[in-house]
């Protein structure tokens, strides 16, 4: 068991990767807890919090809205939740986003902590204090910062997850390895067998490891001004390739990572040995790399990026593995270097 700390500016988190979700009543208060989830976790892992009373939403991206959460803050109001109650989103990144959401947002403001039981809730979604809601398409328009008291990794929870959902949460833990941590990303090359049959101890190691990278940046820079930024490798292009291909986030986040290392190889930053290394991990691990689209209807989708400047948008290189660095392209260098 690994606990690792997010300090925000006004609060702070406890990560506790590789711990039980048996244990949940060691991190909360003894009376007025609530918990939100969705219906695949209700459905396998329900009677493991059986005590409390629960709000279960549909599964999936569709449930993150202001709908679903006005009728969550009913469901409080009604079950007499005060600003003393305390929340526990359990389930994967969609739950945590919600629950946080709503606990941020209830009575101005009650305390939550999360069970993250997805991969890509493990090494992303529950890390970090970004929490919040769709609206009109758009994702995660609606929201605030704000830490959970606590995130559980059960890491065991893992074996029930869905092929795909784990290969999600793979392009993530790849992305933190390329973004700081060389050494990872070869124990993850060497480690390939183990990952896919979900060997609790590697995935353990792993998840910590992604979390540590991810606290340390969000530590730097909770908000988004520089050092954070550098979580968004791949993640442009990705955004993209989401958009026009409604690609699950961590398929597009892989082809955005492929992008985006082909890009730092043209620069001469990353070596194609390296660049070969990355595309052979994301085949492994059953991540796509490249699509049969026009990439200029990529791009079209990439020019209307809210994070565009003027004519620019900043892209994070790969400088070798394990190092990132952030640079401002012009639209129409990026236009170029697709087209040749
Ligand atoms: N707040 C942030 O910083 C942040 C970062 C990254 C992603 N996100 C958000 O996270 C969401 C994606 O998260 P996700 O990929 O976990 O999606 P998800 O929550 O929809 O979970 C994926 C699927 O796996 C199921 N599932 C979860 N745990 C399971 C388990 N242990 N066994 C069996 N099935 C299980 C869920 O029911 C769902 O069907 C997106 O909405 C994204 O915007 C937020
Ligand atoms: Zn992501």
């Amino acid at each position: 068991m690994e606990i690792i700390q997010v300090k925000g500016k006004v609060s702070e988190s406890t990560i506790i990767v590789g711990e039980s979700i048996l244990n949940l009543s060691k991190y909360i208060p003894s009376k007025g807890v609530f918990i939100i989830t969705d219906e695949n976790v209700d459905k396998l892992y329900s009677d493991k919090f059986s005590n409390f009373p629960k709000f279960v939403v549909k599964a999936g991206e569709a449930s993150k809205n202001l709908l679903s959460t006005s009728e969550i803050y009913r469901w409080l109001l009604d079950a007499g939740a005060d600003r003393s109650s305390f929340v526990v989103g359990i389930g994967g990144g969609v739950v945590c986003d919600i629950a946080g959401f709503v606990a941020s947002t209830y009575m101005r403001g009650v305390e939550f902590g999360f069970v993250a039981t997805s991969l890509l809730a493990q090494v992303d979604a529950s890390v970090g204090g970004k929490n919040g809601v769709d609206l009109d398409g758009y994702k995660n328009i609606v929201g605030t910062f704000n830490q959970p008291k606590f995130v559980i990794c059960d890491t065991s929870m893992l074996k029930t997850l869905p092929a795909v959902e784990l290969s999600n949460g793979f392009a993530e833990m790849v992305k933190h390895c390329l973004i700081a941590d060389a050494n990872d990303f070869s124990f993850m090359e060497e480690n390939i067998g183990k990952l896919m049959n979900r060997d609790v101890d590697v995935i353990t190691h792993l998840v910590a490891k992604s979390v540590r990278i991810k606290a340390s940046i969000v530590t730097a820079d909770e908000h988004e001004k520089g050092e954070r930024k550098k979580l968004n490798l791949g993640h442009t292009w990705g955004h993209a390739v989401e958009k026009i291909l409604s690609l699950p986030h961590g398929q597009s986040v892989s082809i955005g990572l492929e992008f985006s290392a082909r890009l730092s190889a043209e620069k001469g930053l990353l070596e194609k040995r390296d660049y070969m290394r990355l595309m052979n991990l994301l085949r492994e691990l059953q991540l796509p790399i490249c699509t049969s689209i026009n990439p200029l209807h990529i791009f079209d989708a990439l020019t209307k990026d809210k994070k565009k400047i003027d004519d620019s948008i900043d892209f994070i290189l790969m400088k070798g593995i394990g190092n990132v660095v952030i640079e401002r392209l012009q639209l129409n260098e990026i236009k170029n270097f697709i087209e040749h």
